[in-house]
C-alpha cells in the first residue's frame, strides 16, 4: 500500500496504490490526510490531481474493516480535509469510483473520468448508506431526483451519464494523467467553483418524498438501508450541511453494526471467493474455445444463449430436424426478447445467432472443447447421448451433464476417459440465473473440475461445488422446505398464510405460489419415477393436486385458482376440499413462527449436507439459496441466518 506524491511544475499528483481495488483502509485515509497537509504547505504547488494505480480508482471503504471499530482519521473528515485544501484537488477517475471512492472525488473541486469509467454509491447493497457525504454532496451535484436514484438503488452510472447528471465535470479519453494535467492548467486560469458542500440544494415537497418512500419500501422487501438512505437525502435538503452530515454519520454507523449489513457482507465476500477455490489454485483449466449443447429445450437453449454471451461459438445438437428447428427458434426468442428490452441491438442479436451451428450429427463435434448435455431427464436417453459423445469427441473434451436429479456416476458409466466428465447444473432461465452447481464424480480429474470453475468465470456465473446426492445442494434443500411447508398445512396453517409469511420474510414468493408458477408436475413426475423404481416415497399433498389435474397456473389452478389472463392467486375451494381429509386444525402460527419453521428446516438440511460433505462450506449453501432460490440476500442465506458460519 502506498500513497505517493510527484510533481510536474506547479501540479502535484497524488497516486493511491492499494491493490486490488484501492480500498480506503485506515492507512490510506491517513496517507491522504498527510498528503493534503504536506501539499497545503508546499508553496510551489497550485493544484493537486488525485489518481490511482492499477485496475480502478478507489472502489470504496475497505469492507473488511467493517466488522471492527472505526479507526481515525474517519473518511468524512478526510473528504472534508481535501475539500478545505488551499489548492484545488482534481479527481482523475479510471475503472470505478465507488462508495467512499466517489465521496472522496466529491470532496475534490473537480472530477474528470475516462469514458470507460463508472461512478456510484453501492453502499445499500452492503446494508449501509454512504457514510462520507454521499447523501449530502450527491444531491448538490446532481439534484435530488438523481441522487435518490443513485443512493437508494446503489447502481453505478457510466462516465457519459455521470457527466449529463453533473456528477463529474469532464469525460476524457487516452492518457488520463495527461488529460488531468491539461484540465488542471485550464481550471487554474478560471475562477474556481465553490466547494460541493457550499453549493445550493433544491428541496422537494412532502408528497414527492412520500411517493419515493412507498416505491422504495416495495422494492426493498424488508431491506432497511434504502429507506434510511432516503431519510438522509431528505435531511440533506432540509438541514444545514453539517447537521445533515451528522445524521448521515450516525445512520451509517448504526447500519454498519446491523445484522443486515453483516449478512450482506457475508454474501459479498462469499461471491468473490466462489469462482476461485483455494483447492484449485495450482490446477490449470483446459482451454475453452468451442462449445456444444445437446438438447435445445428450455435449459439447452438458455445454456446456448449464456455461452454465446461469453463469445463462444456453439453447436446445438438435437434429436431430429424438427426438434432442432424448435430449439433454434426458442433461442431466437431469447435474443429477440433481449432486443425488445434494449439489452441487445438487433445487430448484436444477429451476431449471437450467427455463432450457433445447428446439427443432428455428432460427427460435427470432433473439435469441440466442451459439451453440455441438456436432454430429457431420463437415464437411458442421457447414456445414449454420452455414448455418442464418447465416440465422436476428442478424448480431452470436457463432457458435462445438466441433470437435476439423476446420479452423474450412472450417466458416465461406460464413457471412455470418465476423468473429463462432470455435472454442470444450471438454473432456469440458464442465461439469466447466476448460480451454477458443479458436481464432480469420484473419477472427475482436477483439471476437469478447474475447467468447470473457469467456465463459470467466463459465463459470469457463481459456481458452487456440490457432492452427489438427490437434488445436489439446492433442490435437496428445496424438497425439505416444501415438505415442511406441507407439514404446516397439515397442521391447519392456511396456504396463503404460509406464502404471505415467506414474502414478509423477504422472499419474492412463498413456496406454494412459486410451485403454481413453475408447475407441480415436474416434482410429481420425479417422485413417481422414484416410486416406479421401487423407492419408498410417501404421498405428498402436491401429489393429490396433480392427480386431480391441478398442476399450477398452466392448468388454471394448483394450490390456488387462477382466472384466465390473471396470475394473481385466489384461494381455492377445490384445493381446500382435496386437502381437508389431511388437515387437522391446529394453533394459528404468527408469520414469524412460520418463517422460523421453514428457514429452520432449510438450515437443518444444510447441516446434514455439510456433515455428508455434499457442500464444502456453509457459505456455499447460502450462495445456492440466494442465487438459485430467491432467499433474501439481506438475510445472508439459511446457514448464516442460523448462525452456521
Ligand atoms: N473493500 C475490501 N475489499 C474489496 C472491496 C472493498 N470495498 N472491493 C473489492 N474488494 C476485494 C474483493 O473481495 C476481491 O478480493 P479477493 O481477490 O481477495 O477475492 C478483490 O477486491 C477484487 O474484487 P472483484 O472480484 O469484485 O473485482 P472486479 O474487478 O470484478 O470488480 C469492483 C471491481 C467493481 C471495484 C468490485 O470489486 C466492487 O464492486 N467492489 C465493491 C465496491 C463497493 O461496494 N464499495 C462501497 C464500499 S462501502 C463504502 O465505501 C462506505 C463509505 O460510504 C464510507
Ligand atoms: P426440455 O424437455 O425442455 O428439453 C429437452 C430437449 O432435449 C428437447 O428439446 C428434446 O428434443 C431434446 N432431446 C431429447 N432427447 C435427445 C437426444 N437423444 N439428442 C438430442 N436432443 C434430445 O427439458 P429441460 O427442462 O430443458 O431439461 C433438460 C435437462 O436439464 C434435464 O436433465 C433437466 O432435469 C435439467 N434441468 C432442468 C431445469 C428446468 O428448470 N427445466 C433446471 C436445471 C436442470
Amino acid at each position: 500500500m502506498t500513497v505517493t506524491i510527484d510533481r510536474a511544475g506547479d501540479i502535484a499528483f497524488v497516486t493511491v496504490d492499494n491493490p486490488p481495488v484501492n480500498a480506503l483502509s485506515q492507512a490510506i485515509r491517513q496517507a491522504l490526510w498527510d498528503a493534503a497537509e504536506a501539499l497545503d504547505r508546499d508553496a510551489s504547488i497550485r493544484a493537486v490531481i488525485l489518481l490511482c494505480a492499477g485496475r480502478t480508482f478507489i472502489a470504496g471503504a475497505d469492507v473488511s474493516e467493517f466488522g471492527k471499530p472505526p479507526q481515525p482519521p474517519h473518511l468524512p473528515d478526510v473528504v472534508a480535509r481535501i475539500e478545505a485544501a488551499q489548492k484545488p484537488w482534481i479527481a482523475a477517475i479510471h475503472g470505478a469510483a465507488l462508495g467512499g471512492g466517489f465521496e472522496l472525488a466529491m470532496g475534490c473541486r473537480f472530477r474528470l473520468a475516462l469514458d470507460t469509467a463508472s461512478v456510484g454509491l453501492p453502499e445499500v447493497t452492503l446494508g449501509i448508506i454512504p457514510g462520507a457525504s454521499g447523501t449530502t454532496r450527491t444531491p448538490r451535484l446532481a439534484g435530488v431526483e438523481a441522487a435518490v436514484d443513485l443512493v437508494t438503488t446503489g447502481k453505478p452510472v457510466k462516465a457519459p451519464k455521470a457527466l449529463t447528471l453533473g456528477l463529474i465535470d469532464a469525460v476524457v479519453t487516452g492518457d488520463l494523467r495527461e488529460a488531468a494535467r491539461a484540465f488542471a492548467a485550464q481550471a487554474l486560469s478560471l475562477p474556481l467553483p465553490p466547494p460541493v458542500s457550499a453549493r445550493p440544494i433544491a428541496t422537494k415537497d412532502s408528497a414527492w418524498w412520500d411517493e419515493q418512500r412507498k416505491a422504495i419500501a416495495k422494492r426493498a422487501k424488508g431491506e432497511v438501508a434504502p429507506l434510511h438512505a432516503l431519510d438522509c437525502l431528505r435531511a440533506a435538503t432540509d438541514l444545514p450541511f453539517a447537521e445533515a452530515m451528522a445524521k448521515e454519520r450516525a445512520t451509517f454507523l448504526a447500519l454498519r453494526a446491523s445484522d443486515q449489513a453483516a449478512a450482506l457482507r457475508h454474501i459479498f465476500f462469499a461471491e468473490r471467493a466462489a469462482p476461485r477455490p483455494a483447492s484449485l489454485k495450482d490446477v490449470p483449466p483446459l482451454p475453452l474455445t468451442r462449445a456444444a449443447v445437446i438438447g435445445g429445450g428450455t435449459m439447452g437453449a438458455g445454456i446456448v444463449a449464456a455461452l454465446r454471451e461469453a463469445g463462444l461459438p456453439v453447436t446445438l445438437i438435437e434429436r431430429d430436424a424438427e426438434a432442432l428447428s424448435r430449439g433454434l427458434s426458442t433461442l431466437s426468442g431469447i435474443f429477440d426478447a433481449a432486443v425488445a428490452r434494449g439489452k441487445l441491438t438487433p445487430e448484436q442479436a444477429q451476431a449471437r445467432i450467427a455463432g450457433v451451428t445447428g446439427s443432428t450429427d455428432y460427427a460435427t463435434l470432433a473439435d469441440t472443447d466442451l459439451v453440455i448435455e441438456a436432454v430429457f431427464e431420463d437415464l437411458a436417453v442421457k447414456r445414449a447421448v454420452f455414448a455418442e459423445l464418447g465416440r465422436h469427441c476428442r478424448a480431452d473434451a470436457l463432457l458435462a451433464t445438466n441433470t437435476s436429479y439423476l446420479d452423474p456416476r450412472r450417466i458416465a458409466e461406460g464413457l471412455p476417459n470418465p476423468a473429463r466428465f462432470i455435472g454442470l447444473h444450471f438454473f432456469s432461465p440458464a442465461h439469466v440465473m447466476k448460480l451454477l452447481e458443479i458436481v464432480p464424480t469420484p473419477e472427475t480429474a482436477p483439471e476437469t473440475l478447474a475447467t468447470g470453475f473457469a467456465l463459470a468465470r467466463l459465463l459470469g456465473k457463481i459456481p458452487v461445488q456440490a457432492g452427489i446426492c438427490e437434488g445436489f445442494i439446492g433442490n435437496r434443500i428445496l424438497k425439505r422446505y416444501r415438505a415442511e411447508a406441507e407439514a404446516l398445512l397439515r397442521q391447519g396453517t392456511p396456504i396463503a398464510a404460509v406464502d404471505a409469511a415467506m414474502r414478509a420474510h423477504g422472499f419474492a414468493m412463498g413456496p406454494f405460489e412459486a410451485q403454481d408458477l413453475g408447475g407441480l408436475d415436474i416434482a410429481f413426475l420425479q417422485r413417481e419415477g422414484a416410486r416406479a423404481a421401487g423407492q419408498h416415497v410417501p404421498e405428498t399433498l402436491g401429489d393429490l393436486l396433480v392427480r386431480a389435474g391441478r398442476k399450477g397456473q398452466k392448468t388454471g389452478g394448483g394450490w390456488y385458482d387462477y382466472t384466465p389472463g390473471n396470475r394473481s392467486p385466489q384461494p381455492s375451494a377445490a384445493t381446500a376440499a382435496l386437502l381437508a381429509p389431511h388437515v387437522t386444525a391446529g394453533e394459528a402460527l404468527s408469520p414469524e413462527a412460520i418463517a422460523t419453521r421453514l428457514t429452520g428446516a432449510m438450515a437443518a438440511e444444510g447441516r446434514a449436507i455439510l456433515a455428508e460433505g455434499v457442500a464444502l462450506r456453509p457459505a456455499d449453501i447460502d450462495l445456492v439459496k440466494v442465487h438459485g432460490y430467491g432467499y433474501p440476500r439481506w438475510r445472508g442465506g439459511p446457514m448464516f441466518g442460523s448462525g452456521v458460519r
